[in-house]
C-alpha cells in the first residue's frame, strides 16, 4: 500500500509525459500540467470503508493527492468543510435541496488554503526554498502562511487595491511583499521577470501543477458528505477556475475507480459582470477566452481577465451540459446579506455569485426545484470589511431604544 499513488504529470494540452520527481511548471507547450495518478492500483487497493477512520482534513484522501512521503504534508487542519443544508433560503428561491459547500471554516477563511496546503506540501517535497506567486489577496495569504510554517521563503505581489486582510497575513506571515498598481495580471508580469532572474519557484496559478489538487478536495468531500449520491448541479465562483477544473478532475477520478458511476453534475462557472471572459466564450460556444479589458468587482478574487486553464473550466462546462453565468456586485451584495439575515452565514461577494446564479438559473427554468444543487461558497464574509457600509442609527448615552 503506498501512501500516494501519483504516476507522473502529464500537459493539459499535448500530453507530454513529465517527471513529478522534479520541479516542473508548465509544458514546453506553453500549458498546463496535471498530476496523474495510477488509478488502476488505487482501485485495487483503496476502499471507501477506509475513510470511516481518517482524520476529518483534505488528507483523508492522500492516494489521490500527490505526495509521497507522509512526513512532507504541511497542514494547518485543512478540509472537511461543511455541507449545510439551506433550508429557508431554498424555500425562498423554489429549491427543495439546495446546499452550501461552506470554506468559511478552512485556515485563512478561504478554500486557497486547500491549495496551499497541497502545493507547499509539494514543494517541501521537491526541496523547493524559495516561492514567487502573484495574487488577487487569498491565495497569497494562504501560500504565505502555509510555506512559513514549511520553512520555505515567500515573494508576493499583489494589487494595491486587493482587500487589507490578506494583505496583512502575508505581511505577518513575512513575505517579501509588493503592491502593484494594476491588476493580477500585471503582478504576474513582475513575478514572471523576478523567477528569472533569481532562484525562486513560479508559483503562479496552473504553472504551478499541485494547488489544483488541494482544491479538488471539496469535490471529493462533497461526495463523501452526500454519501456518494451525484448532485445534479455544482456552482463555482471561477476567476482562474481552478476550483472547477479541480472539482471536475476529482470526480473523473472517482469513476475510474469505481466509487461513483456514470452520471456527473452539471458545472456551472459563475462569474461578475465586471469580469466575465468565461461566460462571453461560453455564450459564444467558444473552447478559449478572450482577455477582459477593465475589469473590476467587488468580488475581488474572481478579477482573473484572461485564465491559464480557461479551456480546461470551458471543457468541464461542455462535457457536463453546464453553462456559465455572471452577476452584477449589486445582485452579490444582495445574496450576501440575504444568506446572512436568513441563514445565519456570512460569506464572501465570490460565495454570494454562486447564490445569485442558482436564483436566475431557477428562474430561467435551467434548474428544478427538485434538483440537489450545490452552492460552493469560497471563503468567509469576515474577510472582506470594505463592502459592507450599513447606515446603522447613532445613539447618546442614556438615550432608550424606541421599537
Ligand atoms: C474567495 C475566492 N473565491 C474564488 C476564487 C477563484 O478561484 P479559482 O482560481 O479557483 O477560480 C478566488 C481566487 O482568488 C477567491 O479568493
Ligand atoms: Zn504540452
Amino acid at each position: 500500500m503506498k501512501f500516494s499513488y501519483i504516476s507522473h504529470l502529464e500537459c493539459s494540452k499535448c500530453k507530454k509525459e513529465y517527471d513529478h520527481n522534479m520541479v516542473q511548471n508548465l509544458c514546453e507547450c506553453g500549458f498546463p500540467l496535471l498530476v496523474r495518478y495510477d488509478l488502476e492500483e488505487v482501485a485495487k487497493n483503496w476502499k471507501k470503508d477506509s475513510l470511516v477512520k481518517r482524520e476529518p482534513t483534505l488528507w483523508r484522501y492522500h492516494e489521490i493527492l500527490p505526495i509521497s512521503d507522509e512526513e512532507d504534508i504541511v497542514t494547518l487542519g485543512e478540509g472537511m468543510t461543511p455541507l449545510l443544508r439551506m433550508n429557508r433560503l431554498g424555500k425562498e428561491i423554489g429549491l427543495e435541496n439546495f446546499y452550501l459547500k461552506d470554506e468559511s471554516i478552512i485556515p485563512s477563511g478561504t478554500f486557497k488554503s486547500r491549495g496551499a496546503a497541497v502545493g507547499v506540501s509539494k514543494a517541501k517535497e521537491l526541496g523547493i526554498k524559495d516561492i514567487a506567486m502573484p495574487t488577487n489577496g487569498n491565495a497569497g495569504a494562504s501560500w504565505a502562511l502555509y510555506a512559513t510554517r514549511a520553512g520555505i521563503n515567500t515573494t508576493i505581489v499583489m494589487p494595491e487595491s486587493a482587500p487589507a486582510i490578506p494583505r496583512n497575513e502575508c505581511y505577518l506571515a513575512g513575505s517579501d511583499l509588493y503592491l502593484v498598481d494594476g491588476l493580477i495580471s500585471d503582478a504576474g508580469k513582475i513575478i514572471g521577470k523576478a523567477v528569472k532572474e533569481y532562484d525562486l519557484f513560479d508559483a503562479s496559478t496552473l504553472k504551478e501543477p499541485y494547488r489544483i489538487e488541494g482544491k479538488k478536495t471539496m469535490g471529493l468531500e462533497v461526495l463523501e458528505q452526500l454519501n456518494w449520491e451525484i448532485p445534479d448541479v455544482i456552482l463555482y465562483p471561477a476567476g482562474g477556475g481552478v476550483g472547477l477544473i479541480g472539482i471536475y478532475k476529482g470526480l473523473l477520478e472517482l469513476q475510474k475507480i469505481g466509487w461513483i458511476g456514470e452520471k456527473l453534475p452539471k458545472f456551472v462557472a459563475v462569474q461578475s459582470t465586471g469580469c466575465a471572459p468565461l461566460v462571453e466564450a461560453w455564450e459564444q460556444g467558444k473552447s478559449e477566452s478572450e482577455f477582459w479589458e477593465n475589469a473590476e468587482t467587488i468580488a475581488f478574487g474572481i478579477t482573473v481577465p484572461k485564465a491559464l486553464g480557461d479551456f480546461l473550466v470551458l471543457e468541464a462546462v461542455y462535457e457536463t451540459d453546464g453553462c456559465a453565468i455572471a452577476i452584477s456586485d449589486e445582485e452579490m451584495l444582495e445574496e450576501q446579506g440575504k444568506l446572512a439575515s436568513i441563514e445565519g452565514i456570512y460569506i464572501c461577494p465570490e460565495g454570494a455569485t454562486t447564490i445569485a446564479a442558482s436564483r436566475k438559473l431557477y428562474e430561467k427554468g435551467w434548474i428544478k426545484s427538485t434538483d440537489k444543487v450545490i452552492a460552493v461558497n469560497t471563503g468567509i464574509g469576515i474577510k472582506y470589511p470594505e463592502i459592507c457600509n450599513p447606515d446603522i442609527k447613532m445613539m447618546d448615552i442614556g438615550d432608550k431604544l424606541s421599537k
